[in-house]
């Protein structure tokens, strides 16, 4: 397909922004070509410059969860534009956030708002390590948390489509303090706390994964996570920036039933916009300044705007639960023909088509997959207006207001791929 305009802005982006694109994935580097630069946005569907329409299956990696402009969500950043833009100073809307989300995932008793994911994780990290007065991390190969330093340790994601092992420019110091073990293996989880227990602070993990494509957890997987950190003292982390008021209201914790002593959340909270938060057990919570000595802080954190578009996505939700079991069915029903020699991962409206046989269960396990093949869909369904994330280790989303046509024209391009 010939993109002039897309090729014209993605010439001239590198001339001025490392790689043209201000988030490696973005870049097409794993699949190759020109990325799109998108004009407009609307409902399931997005326009690059050219005038070429697509069925979005990124929604903006995971938080368009109603779509692109949804209604209620433009008509509360307009009406909080009317009021300003920021103060810094507290609002009543982050107290009507912070309850909503309280109300969505009762494990978390007291929150903190953050302005993207990375901070959320970074903080909530910081948060365990003070309440627990320890040092080490535990993460599983694959998980990506952002890009905060001492989890820049096998992390799935981007550095998996780039092929980065471990990131230039974070000191020794800090990747020794994580513990990065494989996802779906509780034994040597149990052998590090074992051998080191007294100085693991936490274990952060994506209770489901997006970041190496999208991976379950085994049965009992997460459960053994509970149960050893609740008897090494350290702080379960759920990773849940993805997973949060997606895979159900209450995120994975509520699918699997598990609880977590911290949760981070972004995307979809943000309904768009850049907003991210971390919370948890009121105990450790209250650890945080100014009530008490472990600092985080931030000039926009709890931005009006930010905060009126995550209230009106989130009320939003509460209103319309069957959201859940929509997106649900229709990310099943896309899933059903899977193309010869690939695997579909699925979790509720998350699912990831890896281009192998076998299960994939782990990093190890995704590795395995023919990127080259995978890149050759990935075409395949641009040029039928599919747009599905140009890389194999994503995730793909499905959003509330994708139509069963949509759908079909998917399958029918899934169908048609001869690669
Ligand atoms: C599970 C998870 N945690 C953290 C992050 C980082 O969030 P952000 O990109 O907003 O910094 C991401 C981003 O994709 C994520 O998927």
């Amino acid at each position: 397909m010939n993109v002039p305009e897309s090729d014209a802005l993605f010439a001239r982006a590198q001339e001025s922004i490392p790689g043209g694109v201000n988030s490696p994935v973005r870049a097409f580097r794993s699949v190759g070509g020109t990325p799109r630069f998108i004009a407009r946005g609307d409902g399931a569907h997005l326009w690059d410059v050219d005038g070429n329409e697509y069925i979005d299956y990124i929604c903006s990696w995971g938080p368009l969860i109603l779509g692109h402009r949804p209604k209620a969500v433009l008509d509360a950043i307009a009406s909080t534009l009317e009021t300003g833009t920021t103060f810094g100073a507290p609002t009543g809307r982050e107290v009507e956030l912070a309850e909503l989300i309280k109300s969505f995932v009762p494990s978390v008793q007291m929150v903190r708002l953050v302005n993207s994911g990375t901070e959320a994780t970074m903080s909530a990290l910081r948060v365990a390590r003070g309440f627990t007065g320890r040092t080490l991390t535990v993460k599983f190969e694959g998980c990506y948390h952002g890009h905060v330093d001492s989890l820049l340790v096998k992390a799935g994601s981007g550095l998996a489509t780039l092929g980065i092992a471990d990131t230039v420019g974070v000191p020794k110091a800090f990747a020794d303090t994580t513990i990065a073990l494989p996802y779906n293996d509780l034994d040597p989880v149990e052998t590090a706390f074992k051998e080191r227990g007294d100085d693991i602070a936490a274990i952060i993990v994506e209770p489901v994964v997006g970041n190496m494509g999208c991976v379950p957890p085994a049965p009992g997987f997460l459960e053994g996570l509970r149960s050893l950190t609740a008897r090494y003292g350290a702080v379960l982390i759920f990773d849940e920036v993805m997973t949060g008021f997606r895979l159900s209201a209450g995120g994975a914790q509520q699918l699997y039933g598990i609880t977590p002593d911290l949760t981070t959340m972004g995307k979809i909270i943000g309904g768009g916009l850049p907003l991210a938060a971390y919370g948890g057990r009121a105990d450790i919570m209250k650890k945080v300044a100014p009530l008490g000595p472990i600092y985080q802080a931030g000039t926009l954190s709890g931005n009006p705007v930010a905060v009126s578009a995550g209230i009106a996505t989130l009320k939003y939700l509460k209103a319309h639960p069957e959201v859940y079991s929509i997106i649900e069915q229709r990310a099943a029903q896309l899933t059903a023909f899977v193309p010869q020699g690939v695997t579909v991962n699925r979790v509720g409206s998350m699912f990831t088509f890896f281009f192998q046989e076998g299960a994939i269960t782990d990093y190890e396990s995704a590795k395995k997959s023919d990127t080259a093949r995978f890149g050759r869909f990935f075409h395949h369904l641009l040029d039928c207006g599919v747009y599905f994330p140009p890389s194999q280790y994503e995730a793909c989303f499905m959003s509330a207001v994708h139509s069963v046509e949509d759908i079909e024209k998917t399958v029918e391009a899934i169908r048609s791929f001869e690669g």
